[in-house]
């Protein structure tokens, strides 16, 4: 695995997401209030919703299809049973966001 450099933080809007491509992975980025990024499968476990497009508190992502959540720290759903989402290891540098892939 290594860093790659997918944009800048500009590029990102505090409190939502937005869907990068690296590698042929679709990865959903979120920029959260703290200023942090965290950095999941693009496409929901559950039925393939867009979980860029979810709301956003600093622990999960709301998918906006059915509303299940999922946490940034282990990807395991919080509501209900569905399979986790993978999670990506990200963080700023220079302003610049860096995704593990
Ligand atoms: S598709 Fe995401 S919760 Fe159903």
């Amino acid at each position: 695995m290594s860093w790659v450099s997918v944009g800048h933080v500009r590029d990102l809007t505090p409190g939502e997401g937005r869907t990068f491509v690296v590698d042929g992975h679709q990865i959903a980025v979120f920029l959260l209030p703290d200023g942090s990024v965290r950095a999941t499968t693009a496409v929901c476990p559950h039925r393939g919703g867009p979980l860029a497009d979810g709301q956003i508190d600093s622990d999960v992502v709301v998918c906006p299809l059915h509303q299940y959540a999922f946490a940034f720290e282990s990807g395991l759903c919080t509501t209900g049973e569905v399979e986790p989402v993978p999670i990506y290891a990200a963080r700023l540098q220079d302003e610049a966001i860096h995704i593990r892939v």
